[in-house]
């Protein structure tokens, strides 16, 4: 059976959320791609699949904006099957350590990667609960949000955003839990050459992890009771 499968962040094409996107897809399934900006790369998917990729404008620093992204979806599909949180965004100085990063640029990370999922949750949980079985609300996290792991002194608008978000994971899992109408997890999900550069020593294509990503929420979707920050090989991770 084919899933209404909804992906933020699906703007660049050598990236993780344009090739989660694209697995769907080449599964039959309709998916609900969501960019902050037009993306040439999203236009030539939507000439090839036509009605079955819903392109839809939404920053997700915006409440606003979700709001009337969620609007804009509810007069197109009846239900979503799977969210996938993916969209992510770092200071510009990201590579500095504590005593020469400019901290007035972590709120707005931390916005955009914890908050943002919250308000796109909230904006489309109509939608989410709507799903003839439970949906799965899947956000895109890292091992660099596991505060048990950290070993970094750079990327701390990063890691704290991730770290966050795996909180808004539990809080949103907490709420949902009793009703399993939706499911949700942290997912880590591997080490993976998005910027598309071939100097990048990370092993995993985007395509390649989004195909083992969607095997992964397959498997997942009905676990309601197992730990909440898994990594993209189905292993628990330390939160
Ligand atoms: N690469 C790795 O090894 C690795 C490891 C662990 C976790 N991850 C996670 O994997 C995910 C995918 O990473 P990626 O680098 O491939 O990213 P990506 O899929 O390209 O997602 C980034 C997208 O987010 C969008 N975005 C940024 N700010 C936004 C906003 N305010 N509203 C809406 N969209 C916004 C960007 O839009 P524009 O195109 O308009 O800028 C961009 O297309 C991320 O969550 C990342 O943290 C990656």
């Amino acid at each position: 059976m084919s899933d209404t499968v909804m992906v933020t962040g699906t703007g660049r094409s050598y990236a993780l959320g344009y090739n989660i996107a694209l697995r769907y897809l080449e599964a039959g399934d309709t998916v609900i791609a969501t960019i902050r900006k037009p993306s040439p790369d999203i236009d030539a998917l939507k000439e090839k699949y036509g009605d079955k990729l819903i392109v839809v404008t939404m920053d997700l620093t915006d409440t606003a904006s979700v709001n009337a992204a969620a609007a804009e979806v509810s007069g197109k599909v009846d239900h979503i099957d799977i969210l996938i949180n993916n969209a992510v965004g770092v200071a510009p100085d990201v590579d500095k350590g504590f005593f020469d990063a400019d901290l007035d640029n972590i709120p707005p990370v931390l916005d955009l990667i914890s908050v943002g999922a919250l308000r796109v949750v909230r904006a489309f949980y109509p939608l989410l609960s709507a799903c003839p079985e439970n949906s799965l609300v899947i956000n895109i996290s890292s091992e660099a949000g596991s505060i048990e792991k950290c070993y970094r002194t750079t990327g701390m608008d990063y890691g704290m955003g991730k770290a966050a978000l795996n909180m808004a994971t539990m809080y949103m899992f907490n709420t949902f839990k009793d009703e399993r109408k939706v499911n949700i997890f942290a997912v880590h999900p591997g080490w993976i050459r998005t910027n598309g550069k071939e100097d990048n020593p990370a092993p995993l294509s985007s395509y390649e992890a989004a195909g083992i990503l969607k095997d992964l929420f397959a498997k997942r979707k009905n676990d309601f009771t197992g730990h909440r920050f898994i990594t993209n090989e189905g292993e628990d991770y330390p939160f």
